[in-house]
């Protein structure tokens, strides 16, 4: 059966950026939610040093990136030098501090890739991860930040992405989907490689902030608030954004041979990284490099069924910006089985 379909232009859309803008708006945090994560923070604070009075607790992840969409858990990171104990003796320990001290469902995964401890709070209601001395997260944590405050296109993008990708249940790594950090990296390449540019390449930049962690050098041009012109030549409004970053996605994209880096604000080649076979249980079917852990496919969680579901759910998105008459709702309809 064919079905009539009318090409959008690149202009089709723009009747739907309220729409769209008004989506973002309204997954921005309040100031209440975030108040009520400071105070969360600050009585975590109290309880750690009691007990180790030289630890830092930092919130890393999207409560900190700035790409935290309302009602999100909280991702916490213990920082600590003590290296009589071990990690997991103190995430332990830690459960124990919380548990009892009123915090609920308190949890130590101390199995997991990065192990944590799981718990809510009954006052402010807020679910939180706490991890132990996970530096590179605090640095990649602050690398996205910075890069969300020199377009402000790049916010309203990837929460909408983000979104989307909650809405189809394609934002789930133990499905073998895609973590919302690789989303937003993949949203940041995406702005690093518009013609002209709306996003520079950092790491590419002369670094005005060095790090080492774990021997990985973490170094990149920090001083964002010298970029806020950056992307200013390029106009592409964010409902043109979003369509051209899903038709990338569906039908531009060549998973065969590419990787997308943003350390480098460029596509490499799986070639050059070695890539191209499968070790293990890494099979790189959808390559996103970590901009400082450069041997870390982001996308090795997808395996060959859920990078079929991806690409479909790419597909999906493509067209509904192309032909549906009411793209702001069923982008987002939720999946169902
Ligand atoms: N992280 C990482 N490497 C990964 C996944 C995550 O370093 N493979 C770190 C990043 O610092 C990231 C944080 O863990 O910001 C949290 O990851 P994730 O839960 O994917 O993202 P959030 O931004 O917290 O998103 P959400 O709003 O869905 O919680
Ligand atoms: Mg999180």
């Amino acid at each position: 059966r064919i079905r009539r379909r009318e090409l959008r232009s690149p202009h089709g859309l723009d009747s739907f950026g309220p729409c769209f803008f008004s989506i973002f708006k309204s997954l921005v945090p309040s100031e209440d939610e975030i108040v009520k994560q400071e105070q969360l923070l600050l009585s975590l604070k109290k309880l750690v040093k009691k007990e180790w009075p030289d630890a830092e607790l930092h919130l890393y992840g999207s409560c900190a990136n700035s790409f935290g969409v309302s009602n999100s858990d909280i991702d916490v990171c213990l920082a600590i030098n003590d290296y009589e104990i071990s990690k997991l003796d103190i995430l332990l320990k830690l459960a124990d501090i919380l548990e009892s001290s009123n915090l609920q469902n308190v949890q130590a995964l101390t199995r997991a890739r990065v192990p944590i401890v799981k718990m809510m709070d009954p006052v402010t209601g807020i679910s939180c991860d706490i991890c132990v001395n996970n530096r590179l997260a605090l640095v990649n944590t602050k690398l996205l930040k910075d890069y969300a405050q020199i377009d402000q296109r790049l916010r309203q993008l990837a929460f909408i992405v983000k979104h989307w990708a909650k809405s189809r249940r394609v934002n789930e790594t133990y499905q073998g989907t895609l973590s919302s950090y690789a989303y937003v990296l993949m949203c940041i390449h995406f702005l690093q490689t518009r013609k002209p540019a709306i996003l520079p390449c950092l790491q590419g930049m002369e670094a005005t902030c060095r790090v080492t962690v774990n021997e990985t050098e973490c170094a990149y041009f920090d001083k964002v608030e010298k970029l806020k012109n950056f992307g200013a030549r390029n106009k592409e409004s964010i409902t043109q954004l979003l369509w051209a970053f899903f038709h990338y996605w569906a039908y531009c994209h060549d998973y065969t041979n590419d990787v997308i880096s943003v350390r480098t604000g460029r596509i490499i080649s799986k070639q050059e990284k070695d890539w191209t076979r499968r070790i293990g249980n890494d099979r790189h079917l959808i390559c996103i490099e970590d901009p400082f852990q450069v041997s870390h496919d982001l996308g090795r969680v997808v395996d060959k069924f859920s990078i079929k579901i991806l690409r479909e759910e790419f597909e999906r998105a493509a067209d509904i910006l192309q032909y549906n008459s009411n793209p702001s709702v069923t982008l987002f309809e939720p999946y169902i089985p």
